[in-house]
């Protein structure tokens, strides 16, 4: 098992499959400049299947997600999911995208085995999303969203991240399209993680806030603590229910007590945290020769050291060199 010193057990593995992306969403890319991973760098198809297969079989993980940047960017991943969910024990599996091109492949990716997607969608303007995405996309991101649901790879999730001054009136609006068209939504709170290291606490959208503003609209029960378990989303019924929406306070009500992930970057790095300072080269001993065994037990080590917190709060936090895109989200 990946535990910490801290009893936490990480079952949950996010695996970041390119650190590109065909957006350029302002709380995480710099218009032009970023530097990409070199090709030599990242894992091959097959180096990912495979410490994923060390990681399930031998690790206890039992929740695989794809990330990027943005994973439908990989020309394998059709393959790769196939091959992890092929896996014994099969672990769940899901892809957080931002929707662009998965109008074209959400078919393909049920049928390899994928259990569901997370889309990432700010606001329901065509304007204010060339604005916050600085590409005119919109409507790809709908179709796709609209071919995830007719595919199957349900619930579908949409996370959206309000930004002041650019979509913080739209809570209500997203709520009720969502629920419109059954998507599950997430608001997450702006983390310091662009590479532009731009983000300040105040003026941030908090948790607060955005219940709030959806309450001028909407009656919202807390479900029960029991119920969130290790999901860093709060969640709440919408006007009695079934419809439910979520927040993820990840600056202003930190879950790391319960957290139970592990990550893994495009270049084959294991951080144990989004924030984390640290990385531990997986690749290295992949392609030195290392057995499955030796492989595991460097990601043991690895997540034994796992700090307590993010450090968000402490006053000499310091934001990872790397933003969310290089990390995996
Ligand atoms: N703060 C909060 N969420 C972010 N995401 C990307 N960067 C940030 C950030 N700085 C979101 C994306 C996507 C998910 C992986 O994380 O919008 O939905
Ligand atoms: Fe791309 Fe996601 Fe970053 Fe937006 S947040 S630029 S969609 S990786």
């Amino acid at each position: 098992m990946l535990i910490d010193t801290y009893g936490r057990v990480a079952t949950d593995l996010r695996v970041s499959l390119t650190d590109r992306c065909n957006l350029r969403c302002t709380y995480c890319m710099p218009e032009e400049g970023l530097r990409w991973l070199a090709k030599p760098d990242l894992l091959s198809d097959e180096e990912i299947v495979r410490l994923v297969r060390v990681a399930v079989t031998r690790l206890g993980i039992t929740e695989v997600r794809f990330t990027g940047g943005e994973p439908l960017l990989r020309p394998g991943l059709v393959s790769v999911v196939e091959r992890c969910a092929a896996l014994e024990p099969r672990p769940r599996t899901s892809l957080t995208t931002n929707g662009i091109g998965l109008k074209r492949t959400a078919a393909a990716l049920k049928a390899a085995g994928l259990d569901r997607v997370n889309v990432s969608l700010d606001t329901l303007r065509p304007d204010v999303f060339r604005t916050l995405t600085r590409r005119d996309r919109h409507q790809d991101v709908l179709d796709g969203l609209a071919a995830a649901h007719e595919a199957g790879l349900t619930p579908v999730k949409v996370n959206s991240v309000l930004m002041p001054g650019l979509n913080d009136d739209e809570a209500p609006d997203l709520l009720a399209w969502a629920v419109e068209h059954g998507y599950e939504l997430r608001f997450i709170e702006q983390m310091p993680l662009d590479a532009q290291h731009g983000w300040k606490r105040d003026g941030m959208i908090t948790a607060v806030d955005i219940l709030a503003s959806l309450r001028t609209r909407f009656t919202l029960t807390a479900e029960d603590e029991d119920a969130r378990g290790s999901a860093p989303a709060e969640r709440w019924s919408v006007d009695g229910g079934p419809h439910r929406v979520g927040v993820i306070a990840s600056v202003t009500r930190p879950f790391c007590r319960a957290c139970d992930r592990t990550r893994l970057t495009a270049d084959g790095q294991v951080r144990t945290c989004l924030f984390a300072r640290e990385e531990t080269d997986l690749r290295g001993a992949l392609r030195s020769g290392a057995s499955d065994e030796e492989i595991a037990g460097i990601w043991k080590t690895a997540m034994w050291g796992k700090k307590a917190g993010s450090g968000l709060d402490d006053p000499a936090f310091l934001q990872p060199d790397r933003p969310m895109s290089a990390i995996g989200g």
